[in-house]
């Protein structure tokens, strides 16, 4: 990168305002006075000083979303080398993680950023970030197994919070969900389940607690933000309107 560019992007003067200090021997680069504005000089190796302070670069913050497919692991890198939710971000710079997981086959919103503090706020249980799912079932839970799950039902790590749950069809047929061989002739439900927490498989342990086991998962809301018609496999920037719904 140019000199004179990194420095005017970083904040500190205008572009024409650090052209006229780099000619005026007031900027050095690694404690060399450099006076070429478009002297080239490496981003994350190079100490400049821009008269007599360190100029830090601007780390330019991401958020994005991912309508994940199911077959994708959520991770970095497997060392297996299966394909993982990074294979679905080309162009994008490698600094991005996912925030929190969905298991290997459940479908939805994912976000990703490379800001820390994003990161930790959406994931900490403290501020109750609310996660909707759309859950298909085999059989068709009574109002009983409903108000379990809404009020709390135990699973490997305890007992759940309160859940928002709600019966959206009751008979569906297997063509509405993925071909699911244990289940050729029996009758499928769609629910809609909101939760705060984050366990590993909660929404499926939860279903299994009350004698269900999840056929589909997917992720449709993140807190104020939901997938909406993004497709399968595409992913988009969050606007600044919405990370900021997000961070309250
Ligand atoms: N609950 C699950 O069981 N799986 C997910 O991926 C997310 C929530």
């Amino acid at each position: 990168m140019r000199l004179e560019k990194f420095i005017a992007t970083s904040g500190v003067a205008s572009r024409r305002a650090v052209k006229r200090s780099i000619r005026e021997g007031r900027v050095t680069v690694n404690g060399t006075t450099v006076f070429i504005p478009g002297h080239p000089i490496k981003v994350q190796t190079d100490t400049i000083e821009f008269e007599g302070k360190l100029v830090k670069p601007l780390t330019h913050r991401i958020y994005i979303m991912l309508h994940k497919p199911a077959g994708y692991i959520t991770t970095r890198h497997d060392e297996r080398g299966r394909p993982t939710v990074m294979d679905l971000l080309t162009d994008l710079p490698k600094s991005i993680y996912p925030v929190g997981r969905l298991d290997l086959n459940t479908e939805g919103l994912l976000l990703f950023t490379n800001d820390g503090q994003f990161a930790n706020r959406m994931m900490h249980p403290r501020h109750e970030i609310e996660k909707t799912y759309l859950a298909w079932v085999n059989g068709v839970p009574n109002n009983r197994s409903l108000d379990r799950l809404r009020n709390g039902v135990k699973i490997q790590k305890g007992i759940t919070s309160p859940a928002k749950i709600k019966l959206l069809d009751a008979n569906l047929s297997t063509s509405e969900t993925i071909s699911d061989k244990r289940n050729r002739n029996g009758k499928i439900s769609k629910l809609r389940i909101s939760i705060h927490e984050g366990k590993k498989r909660q929404v499926r342990l939860m279903f299994k607690a009350v004698g269900h086991r999840v056929i589909r998962l997917k992720r449709t809301r993140v807190g104020s933000l939901s997938l909406g018609n993004l497709q399968q496999g595409q992913y988009r920037y969050l606007t600044p309107a919405e990370v900021k719904d997000l961070t309250g």
